[in-house]
Formats: structure tokens, C-alpha cells, sequence
């Protein structure tokens, strides 16, 4: 088998696979970003045991307080019960995923109660976080050197209804999240065959009698401080009688693919921004406001190319994206209990990624194309290595341009890139990168590269204006498991045979109509948003004759070439839906206390 890898890898895509240890990014340098000088906040207990329930920023009306814009503000009472990997999210390099069955229900509660103080919450990883990002924009490096520990958990329907009742668990609107992932997965388009690695009853977990109750992920700066908080998460979880179904390391790929996946591609560039402050003052914004008041898509966008969304659609019971006005907010949803306010769900896929076919078939398109292979792989994805965006440099990769955060997300793909005015950035040279042509067409970046099905920013879609595909957006919190084989010179057999592949995670609002619509609707359809073949990275096609999917791509003559795409290297062995819960829920009605 081992072997059999090592032929399927031809030399040129062997080549490029090795060469991809050299891809370079430079980070923006000695950059000072703007703070506002904040007065100090009363400070609260911040015991998860005493959290007030979820709902402060209460003015004396009782009306929750909004900044000038009308965006929420979430005082520190809010910020310490909401978890903190939904906002601002762990980002770290070190990840443990830990699948967890429940014993009995008594012992399940206490464990809850148990974990709920060492829950990492929306305020400690915020304030870490822009301590941070300051540093390293200050400094150049990726690592400025500061550490933390996190952890985070979510249930499924089965861990809710064994913790709240089977009552409270139905009161969850989505039918996704009471059915779980394994029955939706051939809706999602994965393999019907059980004879299929990817068919359901092959996974790792989360397949029919594997699914889990609860997922717990811990994070840390250094494998060492990961393996410390992990092995007292598995100590507490025996101690109160649960099983351990399955856990997977997440680690970042080293050297200069730090931050890449497995294919070898900057991944985690492009996220919404969310609206909402932790207090009226200016530049208090949850999502740090780049875009001065001049430029009327301040009301639109945080940075460059970072679009805002209503915080609702990603935390239950708060204001939601309006479908036709970005800058308004639609009503909060209230299909699901009380307690769940400002929780989000959390789908998590075991996506196991098969690097070497990947590479191969850009080897090949690449001789169809008369281009390189990383090009070829490049308009697969709609990014080069780096992360630089095809639409900004549609022929060589740009190593600063992808270490421009101010840069690197700037492009629409039906309208030409239009500069944007900035607030004051001290050390900041400015966007002086080719900005992207207008390209309807998809001349440029194809309508099935992977980051365009995926958010088709301004472009018109099969569903609606581009306020709609607003609606669509999720906060991805993915990292890779496996040993790498990108940037591996000469690899050996048992190294090409491993398996590797990225544990996709994503906290949303609706898990129907964010990441099922999506998968379903865009990645593997042919024709939709808009023409053009199917995700090449995740898009599935189940059909008699066989699973294999087209794109379409321009020829030099000025139409277009299908092209047949007859492997898979992205098969799910894994996962599970799930709702990551406010704070005080996890130390209250979860843990059958009620407050
Ligand atoms: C192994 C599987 C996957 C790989 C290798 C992969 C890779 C990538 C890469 C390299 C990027 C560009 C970096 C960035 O903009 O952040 C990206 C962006 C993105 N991916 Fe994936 N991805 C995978 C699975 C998924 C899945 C399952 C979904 C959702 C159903 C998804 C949704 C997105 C979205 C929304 C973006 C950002 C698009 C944008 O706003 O420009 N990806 N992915």
C-alpha cells in the first residue's frame, strides 16, 4: 500500500510538494495599531460558578445598550459567559479534540459542573488576543511569545438531552442538531457506499453507535501545556464515568507552513468580522474597525475585505443579518430554550485529506493548462501558498502581499478592488499591491475555486444579492491533524501512507442554512451560486455512475474547458453537530442547578 503511494506521486508533483517548504510570507513589521485609551471596568467574579445569567448590558430601561450604530454592547458579565473559540476564537497551534460518551446522567451533571470554571471565555481570550495581535504586528513574528491554555465545550442533542431532558434538548429549533451529523450525512452528499472510507459507518466517531455527547477542545501555545490541561480532562471525564469514544491532536504545520493545511495553503485568512463592542467608546469594537469614517463602507466592513455580520448569526438570540440591508439588524431568533442565549452551534468533520492526489491532479491540470502545478493548485483554492489571493496576483505568488492583513482580503470578484481609506495606522506602508480586476467571468479566479463557491462575495448568487451570502458566513475554527507531507523533501513510505487532514470546525447560528447550505447548495453543485463545477477542495457528487465532479475552467481562446475531477482527496471520517452553550449554562441547568 505504502509503495503503491510513493508511484502515485508523480515527479513533478513530488517536486512541487517539497518546494513548498520554501513558501514565504512577510509579516507586516513595526506596525502600531491604533488603542483607544479605555477608562477601567468595574471588574465582576469570574468564576464560571457565579456567572449572572446570560443577557447583561442592561441599561435602566432594561433594554440592552447599543453603540451609536445600534450594535450590541456585551458588558463583562456577557463576555465572561460567552465561550471564548466562538469570539474571538483560540487560534492556536496546539489543539486537542476530545469525544466524550456520558456515563449516567447524575454523573454527567457534575462533570459539568466541574468543568465549567476551567471554560475559557469570550473576555480572556479577547484580552489575550489584542495584546497579541499587537505584539506580533509590532515585532514581525509570528510567535511574540506569550502562552495560554484554553478549553471549550460543546454537546450534541443526545448530551443535552441527557443533561436538560430530552424536553430541552427538542426546544432546539434546528432539525440538523436534533438529528445529528450522521444522519444528515448523505444529504450532505458523502458516500452512500458503506463499502466508501467516507461512508458514515466507517468513521472514527460520530457514525451511527460512535456518536459522541460531548466534545471538549483544549488549546495551547506548547505541546507541553496542551498535554498538562488534556490529561486532566481525560482524569475528570474516567472520574465521572465516561467514556473517551476518540481524540485527535490538531497542530499547526511547522517552518514556514505554519498557519497552512495539509495541501500546503495559508488557511484561517478570511472571516467575518462581528459586530457588537465591549463598551459605547470607540475603538472598543469586538472586531477592531481598520476603515476610517470617510470611507462609506466603514458601516460594511472592519478591514479591508472583512465584511461585519450581525452578531445573531453566530450567537443564539441576538440581532440577526437583515437578507436585503447589511447595515441593519433583523429581529434575534427564539427557537431554542432560554438558557442557550448567545451559545452557538458547532459543526465539527474529521476531513481526512488525500495530499498526494491532490497534488497529482494539479501536476496534471497543470500540463493541460501549460502552467505550474502550484498555479494549477492555486486556481483550485483561489489562493496561492501564502495565502496571497489569485484575484490580486493571478500569476506569480506574493510573499508580501500575503503578509499584508490590510491587503490580503481586499478584493471582490465582480468589482475591481477600490482603495480604502484607513484610520491613522502608525508604520503601516499602505496598500500598494495591484489591486484585483473586475472579473464577472471568473477569468481570474474560477466560480468553483474553492474560496469563491465557498463566499461569492459581491457576485450575484443562484439565492440572492450579496447580502444574502452575508447570511452564509460561519467563524472557522479548524486546525490539521497528521504528520505533514508538504514541504517534506523525499518522503518516506510510511510517511506518504499516514493519514493527515484537517479537523474542520465552525461555530453558526443555524447549522441549515450557514454550513448545510453551503455544502449542499455551493460546494457541490455544478451550477450554483453561479456556473462554473463544483468545489474542487470539498464538493461532493453522488450519482450512479460513480462520484466524480467537473470544473470548469477558461481556455486561452477565451471560452472555457470542463474538466473531470475522477478522485476524491477530501473523505469525512468523522464529527458530530453540536451546541457550544453559554457559560452559566454549562454551570447551571446543564449541571442540574437551576438559577
Ligand atoms: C480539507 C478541507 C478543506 C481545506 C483544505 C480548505 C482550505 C481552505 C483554504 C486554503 C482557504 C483559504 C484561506 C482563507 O481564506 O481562510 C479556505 C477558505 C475557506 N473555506 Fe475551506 N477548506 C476545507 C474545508 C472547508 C469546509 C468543509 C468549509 C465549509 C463547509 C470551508 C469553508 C471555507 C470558507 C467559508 C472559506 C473562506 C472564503 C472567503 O471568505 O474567502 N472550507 N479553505
Amino acid at each position: 500500500m505504502a509503495d503503491d503511494r510513493k508511484a502515485d506521486l508523480n515527479p513533478t508533483a513530488a517536486s512541487t510538494l517539497a518546494a513548498l517548504a520554501d513558501t514565504t510570507t512577510v509579516l507586516l513589521k513595526g506596525v502600531v495599531l491604533p488603542v483607544p485609551a479605555l477608562p477601567s471596568e468595574p471588574e465582576v467574579e469570574s468564576a464560571a460558578g457565579s456567572h449572572p445569567a446570560a443577557g447583561a448590558a442592561l441599561g435602566p430601561s432594561g433594554a440592552v445598550e447599543r453603540t451609536a450604530i445600534g450594535e450590541p454592547i456585551y458588558d463583562r458579565a456577557a463576555r465572561d459567559d460567552i465561550q471564548g473559540n466562538i469570539i474571538p476564537g483560540f487560534n492556536k497551534d496546539h489543539q486537542q479534540f476530545l469525544f466524550l460518551r456520558f456515563g449516567t446522567a447524575e454523573s454527567a451533571r457534575r462533570w459539568c459542573g466541574g468543568i465549567a470554571p476551567s471554560l475559557a471565555s469570550m473576555h480572556e481570550v479577547l484580552s489575550f488576543r489584542r495584546e497579541f495581535r499587537a505584539q506580533r504586528l509590532a515585532l514581525g513574528v509570528r510567535e511574540p511569545g506569550m502562552r495560554a491554555s484554553w478549553v471549550s465545550v460543546a454537546f450534541s442533542h443526545r448530551g443535552i438531552s441527557t443533561l436538560a431532558g430530552r424536553r430541552q434538548a427538542d426546544e432546539f429549533g434546528e432539525q440538523s442538531f436534533r438529528q445529528g451529523l450522521a444522519e444528515r450525512s448523505t444529504f450532505l452528499g458523502d458516500p452512500s457506499d458503506p463499502a466508501h472510507p467516507g461512508h458514515r459507518d466507517n468513521w472514527v466517531v460520530g457514525g451511527p453507535g460512535t456518536e459522541a455527547d460531548a466534545l471538549v477542545i483544549a488549546a495551547a501555545d506548547r505541546p507541553a501545556d496542551l498535554d498538562a490541561t488534556v490529561a486532566e480532562i481525560r482524569r475528570t471525564a474516567t472520574d465521572h464515568g465516561m467514556e473517551l469514544l476518540f481524540e485527535q491532536r490538531g497542530q499547526t504545520l511547522p517552518g514556514n507552513l505554519q498557519g497552512h493545511e495539509h495541501f500546503g495553503f495559508k488557511d484561517g485568512i478570511s472571516q467575518p468580522g462581528i459586530r457588537g463592542a465591549q463598551s459605547a467608546l470607540p475603538g472598543d469594537e469586538l472586531t477592531p474597525r481598520y476603515l476610517a469614517e470617510t470611507d462609506p463602507r466603514a458601516q460594511l466592513f472592519a478591514k479591508p475585505g472583512q465584511p461585519l455580520i450581525w452578531p445573531g448569526q453566530v450567537l443564539l438570540g441576538e440581532p440577526r443579518q437583515d437578507p436585503l440591508d447589511p447595515a441593519v439588524a433583523s429581529p434575534a431568533a427564539t427557537n431554542f430554550p432560554d438558557w442557550a442565549r448567545r451559545g452557538s452551534y458547532l459543526v465539527c468533520r474529521r476531513l481526512r485529506q488525500d495530499v498526494v492526489a491532490f497534488w497529482d491532479f494539479a501536476a496534471t491540470l497543470a500540463a493541460e493548462l501549460d502552467t505550474s502545478p502550484v498555479r494549477a493548485a492555486a486556481i483550485l483554492v483561489g489562493r496561492w501558498p501564502s495565502g496571497a489571493p489569485l484575484s490580486r496576483c493571478p500569476d506569480r505568488d506574493d510573499a508580501v502581499l500575503a503578509g499584508d492583513e490590510f491587503a490580503n482580503n481586499h478584493f471582490l470578484f465582480d468589482d475591481a478592488t477600490r482603495g480604502a481609506v484607513l484610520v491613522p495606522i502608525t508604520g503601516y506602508p499602505g496598500d500598494s499591491h495591484t489591486a484585483a480586476d473586475q472579473d464577472i467571468l471568473g477569468r481570474v479566479c474560477p466560480p468553483a475555486a474553492h474560496i469563491r463557491k465557498m463566499n461569492p462575495r459581491d457576485g450575484a448568487t443562484d439565492f440572492g444579492s450579496p447580502a444574502d451570502t452575508l447570511m452564509r458566513l460561519m467563524l472557522r475554527r479548524g486546525i490539521p491533524f497528521g504528520e505533514p507531507l508538504a514541504g517534506v523533501p523525499d518522503p518516506s513510505p510510511e510517511l506518504l501512507a499516514a493519514e493527515r487532514g484537517l479537523l474542520f470546525a465552525a461555530y453558526a447560528a443555524t447549522i441549515e442554512d450557514q454550513f448545510e447550505f453551503v455544502t449542499r447548495r455551493w460546494a457541490n453543485s455544478a451550477v450554483q451560486p453561479n456556473v462554473g463545477g463544483h468545489d474542487p477542495i470539498i464538493g461532493q457528487r453522488e450519482r450512479r455512475d460513480g462520484r466524480s465532479r467537473t470544473i470548469d475552467l477558461p481556455t486561452a481562446a477565451g471560452g472555457a474547458r470542463t474538466h473531470r475531477l475522477d478522485r476524491e482527496w477530501v473523505v469525512p471520517t468523522g464529527g458530530g453537530y453540536f451546541f457550544a452553550p453559554p457559560i452559566s449554562a454549562v454551570a447551571g441547568v446543564l449541571a442540574g442547578i437551576e438559577r
